[in-house]
């Protein structure tokens, strides 16, 4: 933070406070500001006001922005060959390491080493464990490249269930066959290498992995290896999913 972006700790630039929220950048939060979409405490903000977090009630398009500073949420294009994990004895590329170093952040579940895709970080404890408790039932979508293109019943088993491992049988699981060797599998749970187990066990491997949405977030406009923040809509709809979503995939 620049001495041009704040008087004190408690007065921020709304604009800078609405961008650190997801609104947009900077020119576009002033924008919506300009435009009298943003009021503070009832009353139509000017360009140029500053807000003080503690105090200040901010409300865009007449909705109350709800202002935690201190919780931060990334959504990340996971690249291949990168670790979700905060170290790693053998010396691997890190995905936390693309993030910023403060605040500290953790992922919200996991993928795997050669896995590619959105993954989210967090320092909010209580949507992460909202997210990622087993009850949670949040749709997770993958699109799987496998080797062999897959047979009907392969297709059926993956939707059906498929026992990854003595008496776990999966929750019935979203399937489309896109083209040849090329699936889309919505699943509602998040056990360890669940889709490439499930695939493995239907007798057709996954050679490319890559998640494409987690509940209601998606972004095909995000390059591997970037991230950005979510925006408080999207806060707001992750939170709902986690709260509200029925155990297994609408199939
Ligand atoms: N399923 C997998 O097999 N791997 C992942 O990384 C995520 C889901």
């Amino acid at each position: 933070m620049t001495l041009e972006e704040t008087d004190d700790q408690d007065n921020i630039r709304l604009q800078k406070v609405l961008a650190r929220l997801g609104f947009g950048s900077r020119r576009t939060c002033e924008n919506m500001i300009s435009a009298g979409r943003v009021k503070v405490n009832g009353a139509i903000a000017e360009l140029g006001r500053r807000v003080d977090l503690t105090k200040d009630a901010v409300e865009v398009d007449n909705i109350a922005v709800s202002i935690e500073p201190d919780l931060v949420y990334y959504l990340v294009n996971k690249p291949a060959g990168t670790l979700v994990s905060a170290h790693d004895p053998e010396g691997r590329p890190l995905l936390i390491d693309i993030l910023p170093a403060s605040p500290r952040v953790f992922s919200v579940g996991r993928l795997d080493y050669a896995t590619e895709g959105l993954i989210i970080f967090t320092n909010d404890g209580k949507l992460a464990h909202a997210l990622t408790h087993p009850s949670s039932g949040v749709e997770k979508e993958y699109l799987a490249q496998t080797y062999h293109d897959p047979s009907n019943l392969a297709l059926r088993q993956l939707r059906e269930g498929v026992e990854i491992e003595p008496g776990v049988i999966t929750l019935p699981a979203k399937v489309g066959h896109l083209s040849p060797c090329l699936v889309k599998i919505t699943i509602c749970e998040g056990r360890n290498r669940q889709v490439r187990r499930m695939f493995e066990e239907a007798g057709y491997p996954v050679k490319r992995l890559v998640r494409t949405r987690i509940g209601p977030i998606t972004d095909t406009a995000l390059s591997p290896g970037h991230w950005r923040f979510l925006s408080v809509e999207e806060v707001r709809l992750l939170s709902y999913a986690s709260s509200n979503s029925p155990k297994r995939a609408k199939l």
